[in-house]
Order: C-alpha cells, then sequence, then structure tokens
C-alpha cells in the first residue's frame, strides 16, 4: 500500500480563495493585529507568512514588533490598546515569548472577542464544552484535513502524541467532539508504539523528528504529523515519512501538510470574530 499524500497547501489555497471572496462581501476588511516580542528567527518567519496571507486574502494585518527585553507591562499596555481599538477584529500574540515574561499573564490580557488563536482559558473551556465559535488553527486544521480523507469521524480511535496548550491538548477536544474514541500520549507515556498502532487516525505532535514508524502504525490508518524540526538543515516532521507511507491509507507531508492550513485557520478565526463583533 502506499498512502495518499494530503496536499495541505493545495487545501489551503482553496480556503483562501473561498475566505476572499467571502471578504469582498464585506464594506469593511478585516483587522488583525500580530504582536511579535524579540527577534526568534523561526517566528519571524512565521508571523510575516500570516502577513503575507492576510494581505492576500483581502485581511488587513500589522505586526507591532517590540524588542527582546521590552518589559512585560509595556507588552501588556500594547494588547490593552489594541483590544481598546474598535479598528482591530483579531490579535494574537506570537509564541514563544522571551523567558521573563509570564506568556499565561499576556494571553489572558486579550479581550475573547479578539481571541483568535483561542489560547485564553474561556477559550478552552468553550472548546471542551463544544460551544466554541473558533477554536486554535493547527488543530483545526487537522480536522479539516481529517474530514477530507475520512467523512465519517465517529466512532474511530484517534491517538494524539503530545500534550501541549496549542495542539496536543485542544486537538483531543476537537476529536472528542466528533465523537472519536480519543487515547492522549505523551513523553511519560509507557509502551508507545502498542498504543499507537491501535488507532485508525493517528496525530502526531510532540517534537520529535521521525519518531513514528512503520511499525508503529495499523495498516490503513490516517496519519496527521503536525511536527517541524530542522535536520541537517532539511525540516522533517515527527513521523517516518517513507516508512509510514507503505501502511498508512493517508498521510501528510512536511513541508506541505498541517503548516499551511494552521494559517488558513487563522485567517478564518479572524473573519469568525469580525462578523461576531459587528454582527454580520
Ligand atoms: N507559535 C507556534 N504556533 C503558534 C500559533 O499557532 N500561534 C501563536 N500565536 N504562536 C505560535
Amino acid at each position: 500500500m502506499t498512502a495518499l499524500v494530503i496536499d495541505g497547501k493545495k487545501i489551503a489555497q482553496q480556503l483562501r480563495n473561498d475566505l476572499a471572496q467571502e471578504v469582498k462581501s464585506y464594506s469593511k476588511r478585516p483587522y488583525l493585529a500580530v504582536v511579535w516580542v524579540g527577534d526568534n528567527e523561526a517566528s519571524g518567519v512565521y508571523v510575516r507568512n500570516k502577513q503575507k496571507a492576510a494581505l492576500e486574502t483581502g485581511i488587513n494585518c500589522k505586526i507591532y514588533h517590540l524588542a527582546e527585553h521590552t518589559p512585560e507591562q509595556e507588552i501588556i499596555s500594547l494588547v490593552q490598546k489594541l483590544n481598546r481599538n474598535s479598528a482591530v477584529d483579531g490579535i494574537i500574540v506570537q509564541l514563544p515569548l522571551p523567558k521573563h515574561v509570564n506568556t499565561r499573564k499576556i494571553l489572558e490580557t486579550i479581550y475573547s472577542s479578539k481571541d483568535v488563536d483561542a489560547f485564553k482559558a474561556v477559550k478552552v473551556g468553550e472548546l471542551w464544552k463544544n460551544i466554541a465559535r473558533w477554536s486554535s488553527a493547527t488543530p483545526e486544521g487537522v480536522i479539516c484535513l481529517l474530514k477530507m480523507v475520512c467523512p465519517s469521524l465517529a466512532g474511530k480511535h484517534a491517538v494524539v502524541i503530545g500534550r501541549s496548550d496549542i495542539v496536543g491538548k485542544p486537538m483531543a477536544a476537537m476529536l472528542l467532539n466528533e465523537d472519536c474514541t480519543v487515547t492522549m500520549t505523551h513523553s511519560k507515556t509507557v509502551d508507545l508504539p502498542t498504543i499507537t498502532k491501535m488507532a485508525d487516525i493517528l496525530v502526531v505532535a510532540c517534537g520529535s523528528p521521525k519518531l513514528v514508524k512503520k511499525n508503529w502504525v495499523k495498516k490503513g490508518a490516517v496519519v496527521i504529523d503536525v511536527g517541524i524540526s530542522k535536520v541537517d538543515g532539511k525540516l522533517v516532521g515527527d513521523v517516518d515519512f517513507d516508512e509510514v507511507k507503505e501502511v498508512a491509507s493517508a498521510l501528510t507531508p512536511v513541508p506541505g501538510g498541517v503548516g499551511p492550513m494552521t494559517i488558513a485557520m487563522l485567517l478564518k478565526n479572524t473573519v469568525e470574530a469580525m462578523k461576531k463583533r459587528r454582527k454580520l
């Protein structure tokens, strides 16, 4: 068996085209504010990619770049100013923040109505209650890809590797909301391959390059690779793609799988936030 390679780049582009059409129908452009603190190289690439994609979709996007040593109170003041600015529909604070900053405090400062990353505790609660209007972009992107290859997710056994606040935890909630049977695993899980081998759907988001091997995967499983690491100058995921493609029925590549979907979902969330705030 050779797996279907899920083309996240193409699917994300289609979603962005549809969103651009929708945005054209509104009298005001949505506005996304991106706060970036410090000079983390990867963060710089991510925020510029987000801005480029937003502008191409007809969404105004401004990057507020602060120096690495900016005091926490100054970052909070900027977020408060963006909260009060009625032109701003969505605010994201690019993570990771520098070590001297309390990340939770900054994220909780964002108004819920503008929290398009959905990282605030109240947004996480809404997700687990299955009443969220929008949720975190990366796991939303994963659900969108899964629905394309697996029209009914109900009853499927989904195994998630990784328990981060950004991916693993919201991923588990979303799969549960789709009526999957969900198993969460992480770095302390004993005998991980025995568990992953039971998965109909395997979502890997642990940041360990090529961790998942062929003998970890059930024949015909759908495997989604959220990992992205640089090894010998090359981007690789958490799944050994060449091995796993021989057993999976469908698999995402890295790059070109989940990554582009994250941006498309962030833009969708920004439009949703605008519609909710402006009662459109
Ligand atoms: N850092 C890594 N992923 C993300 C994301 O989805 N949003 C933000 N704000 N920071 C990130």
